[in-house]
């Protein structure tokens, strides 16, 4: 599949200027070239190749077996079909344990077609950011839950909740901020602690279970789709869009317009 036919081209300006309007955009996990054609044309404006693939694809329990050459793997199937979205592709498990490994690994995303590499975690990824950054790779910061982290938090459950943690996510944002990301994804957090962080931060903020005053927001395509896979629960801030859609690609057009519209998400896929 060519890219030539695209209208158009979403980049890291692009959504600066749509915080700035106070336009909310939409993001999508894509892992294939059949469905970032589906999604990019839809009108979403970010695709994620994300290593959520270890389970809706590979079926393991959590995100820690995927290596990098998976998600080269499948960034290169995402960067065929795309039409004209901002690819983002997560550095997998140990991918980025210091900085040297982290320019490595991100440089073979790059090369695969990233527009944007994420890493999940705080203050210690300040100097990994300023380095990948000052060297032309930006950086989108993972935080708040952070599923390779999961043996360490001890379930999926929603990250600062009380006043401590949720200051000292505020203040490592903001490190990470200062130190060159391009984007913040915050990932299962009370609605006011998101709200903060979008207010503070210059950078774009995109949620995922942090309710709906972040300026993006963003799901798993399975999860969109009512795709679950076997023994994982539904976590709450999931909406399955087929079921009142004609089609899968009118599921895809649904999620943007709604999250464009601001009816997604609704207060029951919150957490307070
Ligand atoms: O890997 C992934 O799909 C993610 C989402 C949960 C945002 O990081």
């Amino acid at each position: 599949m060519s890219s030539q036919t695209d209208v158009r081209r979403v980049n890291l300006t692009t959504l600066q200027k749509m915080k700035h309007r106070g336009e909310k955009f939409a993001a999508l996990t894509a892992y294939d070239a059949c469905f970032a054609e589906m999604i990019s044309s839809a009108g979403v404006e970010v695709l994620l190749v994300g290593d959520s693939l270890g389970m809706v694809l590979q079926g393991h329990d959590s995100t820690l077996p995927v290596t990098l050459d998976d998600i080269v793997y499948h960034m290169r199937c995402v960067r065929a079909g795309n039409r004209g979205a901002l690819i983002m592709a997560d550095l997998p498990f140990m991918s980025y344990g210091h900085e040297q490994q982290a320019l490595d690994s991100a440089a073979a995303l790059m090369r695969a077609g990233a527009h944007v590499v994420k890493l999940e975690g705080g203050a210690w990824l300040a100097n990994t950011t300023s380095k990948l950054s000052e060297r032309g790779i930006p950086v989108c910061a993972h935080m708040g839950l952070t599923p390779q982290a999961i043996n360490r938090l001890g379930g999926y459950r929603v990250q600062g909740r009380d006043t401590a943690k949720a200051q000292a996510i505020i203040d490592e944002a903001k490190l990470l901020e200062d130190a060159g990301a391009s984007l913040l994804l915050l990932e299962c957090v009370p609605v006011g602690l998101a709200k903060t962080l979008t207010e503070t931060l210059s950078i774009p903020v995109i949620g995922i279970g942090a309710g709906p005053d972040v300026d993006g927001q963003i799901m798993v395509m399975h999860d969109l789709l009512g795709i679950t896979p076997p023994g994982i629960k539904v976590p709450r801030f999931v909406k399955n869009f087929l079921v009142d859609a004609q089609s899968v690609r009118g599921a895809f057009e649904a999620y943007s317009e709604a999250v464009k519209g601001g009816t997604f998400p609704a207060p029951e896929h919150c957490f307070l």
